[in-house]
């Protein structure tokens, strides 16, 4: 399957914090673990900051203004998102916020962890309404009391 992106909002679409996640879900860290692996992951360079290293089992692009190790240009990135739309091979696009934001129309399926609270202090928050227009929902799954994933399909 070629792009797709894997997020965790808030209820008011918070994703982050002074360069964090907002919660600590042991059962939607193994989520991404297991769905993410063996495939490509592109990421921001301040998300890529936050994990503070590179992710095993997985390709990893880091998107970045700076030419480095693993950095690529937002015109290579484009370029990946063309060639893994044409391939079999996954391209998970794992945020923050402004590399969501620039991807989301590249995006074939979407794994969307909803966290069942809102968080007022986030920093980082990804507009959802994109997908009641131009996904269906193929399936849900109960991750904990706290949240629990989408999984959609773009039409
Ligand atoms: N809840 C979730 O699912 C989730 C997932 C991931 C991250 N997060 C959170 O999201 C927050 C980080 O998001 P963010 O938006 O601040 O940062 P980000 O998207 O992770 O990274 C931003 C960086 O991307 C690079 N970039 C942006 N536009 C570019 C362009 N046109 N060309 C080349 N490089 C470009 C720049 O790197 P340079 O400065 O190096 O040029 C920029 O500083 C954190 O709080 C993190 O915890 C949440």
């Amino acid at each position: 399957m070629p792009v797709k992106m894997i997020i965790a909002t808030g209820i008011n679409d918070e994703i982050g914090k002074d360069n964090d996640l907002l919660w600590d879900i042991p059962e939607d860290m193994q989520y991404f673990r297991e769905t993410t692996s063996g495939s490509a992951v592109l990421m921001g360079r301040k998300t890529h900051d936050s994990i503070g290293r590179l992710l095993p089992n997985r390709t990893n692009y880091i998107l970045s203004r700076t030419e480095g190790d693993n950095m690529v240009s937002k015109c290579q990135a484009d370029e990946l998102c063309k060639q893994y739309n044409n391939s079999d091979a996954t391209l998970w696009i794992i945020g923050g916020e402004q590399v969501y934001e620039m991807f989301k129309h590249e995006v074939r399926q979407l794994h969307w962890t909803l966290v069942d609270e809102s968080y007022p202090d986030a920093d980082a928050h990804m507009d959802m309404s994109f997908v009641s227009e131009e996904f269906y929902r193929l399936y849900g799954l109960e991750l904990c009391d706290l949240a629990s994933v989408g999984v959609y399909e773009r039409f």
